[in-house]
């Protein structure tokens, strides 16, 4: 089978190497999956350029969901999904013609959604349904408003986060994105009001919101702060520019407004608690096949396109969730 390998930290593609390597065995409580499509994420740049929490060697192979149908089943797996075509998150290891993957992180795809559009939900989608749960409605009462603030709106989890937001009863949405270019990008899919991200941009909103997304490490928690309603959070789950975290604020200040600093991580969550991942895949797949959401997809061709697309990605100009094909 051919893999995508990353052999040592680059900030372009000058060392992804597309490779054959041996056919994957699955262990217990694994399934192999004959890839299709696999999603490409923020994760696989990270993994790229080297940041220490994503790399424990070199050489590794990136991609962290897949579609595909399931060819083998390791001890202890369920016999009906032998045939099966599945979706699956994984830590690493998905940009990979077979993949074996913890059977509690595979969840069946209904028949009427495409391959391309399933391959983003295992961890875009995914993502933005297990976020939008840490939406607060202890202090307000659960028939409050809620408000959320999203920063890098027009990425492939802003996309899903607009989409599922209205399903979360979400009230009020403000989109923030880094630059004036990406403010259609974020409108099209979904949010009212989108701000780009230029200084003092949070004193043109009022605020305050019961829950602010923010995947761009500490750089903006003072303002989100600011922004955050009391009994609300900030959820941080993310460091898209690798800069060293700052100092967490004083936590006198978070006491007296009633606030909370949360992180989250769909990885962590995917080995402490994988049954919540596969839970919210199926509750985004639910949505989709009834019509009340619909991902949409930057479809590439083969995976000797994944080079480029990590390049695209990279760069932070995506026009949105990109997905390969393994032809
Ligand atoms: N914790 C988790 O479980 C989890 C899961 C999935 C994704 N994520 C994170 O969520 C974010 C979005 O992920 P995605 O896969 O959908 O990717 P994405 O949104 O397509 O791309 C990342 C976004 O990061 C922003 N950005 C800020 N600084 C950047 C830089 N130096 N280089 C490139 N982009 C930069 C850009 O938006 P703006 O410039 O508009 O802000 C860009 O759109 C990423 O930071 C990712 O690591 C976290």
């Amino acid at each position: 089978m051919r893999v995508v390998q990353f052999t040592g930290p680059a900030a372009d593609a000058s060392n992804t190497e597309i490779v054959e390597r041996a056919d994957p065995t699955p262990g217990e409580g694994e399934v192999l999956i004959d890839v299709t499509h696999a999603g490409i994420n923020f994760k696989d740049i990270l993994m790229r350029r080297g940041d220490r929490a994503y790399v424990p060697q070199w050489p590794i192979v990136p991609g962290i969901e897949v579609v595909g149908t399931v060819t083998a089943l390791g001890a202890g797996t369920a016999a009906e999904l032998q045939g099966q075509r599945v979706a699956g998150f994984l830590a690493c290891g998905g940009l990979a013609e077979k993949v074996c993957v913890p059977a509690d992180l595979v969840t069946g795809v209904p028949e009427s959604v495409d391959s391309a559009v399933a391959a983003a939900v295992p961890t875009a989608w995914a993502t933005a349904e297990l976020l939008l749960r840490h939406l607060p409605s202890g202090l307000a009462g659960p028939d409050a408003p809620s408000r959320v603030l999203v920063h890098s709106a027009a990425g492939g989890v802003g996309q899903a986060l607009a989409a599922l937001a209205p399903l979360h009863g979400v009230d009020e949405l403000v989109g923030v994105v880094g630059s004036a270019s990406r403010v259609d990008t974020a409108a099209a899919w979904g949010y009212p009001t989108v701000l780009v991200r230029d200084d003092g941009w949070q004193r043109k909103l009022t605020g305050p919101f019961d829950l602010v997304l923010d995947p761009l490490g500490s750089k903006e928690l003072g303002a989100d702060l600011e922004l955050a309603a009391g009994g609300g959070t900030v959820l941080l789950f993310g460091n898209a520019g690798g800069a060293a975290p700052a100092p967490l604020p004083d936590p006198a200040g978070l006491m007296s407004s009633n606030v909370s600093i949360g992180g989250f991580s769909i990885a962590t969550t995917s080995t402490q608690q994988p049954r919540l991942v596969a839970d919210a895949m199926d509750t985004v797949f639910r949505a989709v096949a009834a019509g009340r959401v619909r991902p949409e997809v930057v479809l590439r061709n083969g995976i000797d396109q994944v080079p480029a697309t990590h390049d695209a990605l990279a760069g932070g100009t995506a026009p949105g969730k990109y997905v390969v094909a393994f032809g």
